[in-house]
C-alpha cells in the first residue's frame, strides 16, 4: 500500500465544506486503489489570522514543504478586508505562493458535454473547448517593486527577468507537446517593455519545441477571442496578472466556475485548488458546488503523485454524475435530474470513483 502525506487547507467560507468532500472521495478512492491519505491540516487565510494573528503562519509553511502535496479550499472574506494588506487573507496566500515556488498556475477550462447548456454562449461555441492556462504565479506586477501608495498616488510595477518568463515557457511547452501542441502566449506586447522580453524569450524557447506552434497574441484581443472564438486555443500562457483575468474568463465558457480545479507547480511541492473563491454569502448552507474541488484533488493525484489511474477513476465519476443529471445548486437549471447538497455531491462522485 502506497502513503502519501497531504497537507490540507481548509480556509475560509465554504473552504471546509468543499476539501470535506474531496477527502471523502480521495478515501473512497484509496480503498480500491491500495492507497492511503495520510491529512494534515494546516492554517491558512481569514481563520489563521483569527486564531495566530498571521494569515499565513511559519508552520503552514514548514508542515506544506513537508507533505507530498497541499490540497487548499479557499481563503477570504469581507470580515477580513479591513485589515492592514499585509494581514489580509489574500496577503497570506500570495506569500505562500511564493514560499513554495509554485511558479506554474495550470488552470483548465473543459466544457462538460452534460453543460453544455448552463454557459452563457452558444453551445455550437463552446462544444468541445479544452483549454489549458498557464500563468506565471510568483512575478510580475502582483510582487514587483517598487510598490506603495500616499494619500494621492498608488503604485506598482510589472516586473519579470529572463530567468521567470524561461522556465514558465518550459512548461507551457512541455504541457502542450501532451495535448493540443499550439501555445498562444499573451502578453501586451506593443505597450509595455515587460512584455516586449516576454514575447522575445518565449519565442526562444519555442525553437526548443519544434513539434509545437507558437502564436502571440495582445491581452486586450485575447480576450476578446475567448468568448468570440474559445476552441481556437489550446494552451494559452500568460503572465501574472493577465492569467488571472483570463482564467475567470475561460471558466465562464463551462458554465460554473465552482466546476474548475487548477494545480500550482514549482521545483518543490504543488497546490491543488479550486478556482473559485470562499464564497462566504452562501458558507454553510451546504449548497456549495464541490466538483472543483474535487477536481483539483484528481490533478493532485495525477501532477504530484504520479496516480493517474485513480484520477481517471475521478475524473470519470464526476463526468457520470453529471451525465445523470445530479446538479447543486449553481447548476440546478442546467438540465437537472436531481438537485443535491454539497455532501450528496461528494457521496454520489466517491460511490463512482470506486465503481
Ligand atoms: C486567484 C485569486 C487570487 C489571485 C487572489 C485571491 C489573490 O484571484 O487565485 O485567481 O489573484 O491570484
Ligand atoms: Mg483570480
Amino acid at each position: 500500500m502506497k502513503s502519501y502525506k497531504i497537507a490540507l487547507i481548509k480556509g475560509d467560507g465554504i473552504g471546509p465544506e468543499i476539501i470535506d468532500e474531496a477527502t471523502k472521495v480521495l478515501d473512497a478512492i484509496a480503498s480500491v486503489c491500495d492507497l492511503h491519505f495520510d491529512y494534515e491540516e494546516v492554517l491558512m487565510g481569514g481563520i489563521a489570522y483569527d486564531m495566530t494573528g498571521d494569515p499565513l503562519p511559519q508552520e503552514t509553511i514548514n508542515k506544506s514543504l513537508n507533505s507530498d502535496a497541499v490540497l487548499f479550499g479557499a481563503i477570504g472574506g469581507q470580515k477580513w478586508d479591513a485589515l492592514p494588506r499585509e494581514k489580509r487573507p489574500e496577503s497570506g496566500l500570495l506569500r505562500f505562493r511564493k514560499e513554495l515556488g509554485v511558479y506554474a498556475n495550470l488552470r483548465p477550462a473543459v466544457v462538460y458535454d452534460e453543460l453544455i447548456n448552463a454557459s452563457s454562449l452558444k453551445p455550437k461555441i463552446i462544444k468541445g473547448v479544452d483549454i489549458m492556462v498557464v500563468r506565471e504565479l510568483i512575478g510580475g506586477i502582483y510582487f514587483g517593486e517598487p510598490k506603495g501608495r500616499t494619500q494621492e498616488k498608488g503604485w506598482n510595477t510589472m516586473v519579470y527577468t529572463r530567468e521567470e518568463i524561461v522556465r514558465i515557457a518550459h512548461q507551457a511547452f512541455r504541457i502542450a507537446q501532451t495535448r493540443g501542441k499550439k501555445v498562444c502566449s499573451i502578453d501586451k506586447a506593443n505597450v509595455l517593455d515587460v512584455s516586449q522580453l516576454w514575447r522575445d524569450v518565449v519565442t526562444e524557447i519555442s525553437e526548443q519545441y519544434p513539434d509545437v506552434a507558437l502564436t502571440h497574441m495582445y491581452v486586450d484581443n485575447a480576450a476578446m477571442q475567448l468568448v468570440l472564438n474559445p476552441k481556437q486555443f489550446d494552451v494559452m500562457l500568460t503572465g501574472n496578472i493577465f492569467g488571472d483575468i483570463l482564467s475567470d474568463e475561460a471558466s465562464m465558457l463551462c458554465g460554473s466556475i465552482g466546476l474548475l480545479p487548477s494545480a500550482s507547480v514549482g521545483e518543490k511541492i504543488g497546490v491543488y485548488e479550486p478556482i473559485h473563491g470562499s464564497a462566504p454569502d452562501i458558507a454553510g448552507q451546504g449548497i456549495a458546488n464541490p466538483i472543483a474541488t474535487i477536481a483539483s484533488a484528481s490533478m493532485m493525484l495525477r501532477y504530484a503523485l504520479g496516480e493517474s489511474e485513480a484520477a481517471d477513476k475521478i475524473d470519470r465519476a464526476i463526468k457520470r454524475t453529471l451525465k445523470e443529471g445530479y446538479r447543486t445548486q449553481d447548476l440546478a437549471q442546467f438540465d437537472a435530474k436531481e438537485v443535491c447538497s454539497t455532501s450528496e455531491m461528494g457521496s454520489i462522485i466517491a460511490n463512482y470513483a470506486t465503481k
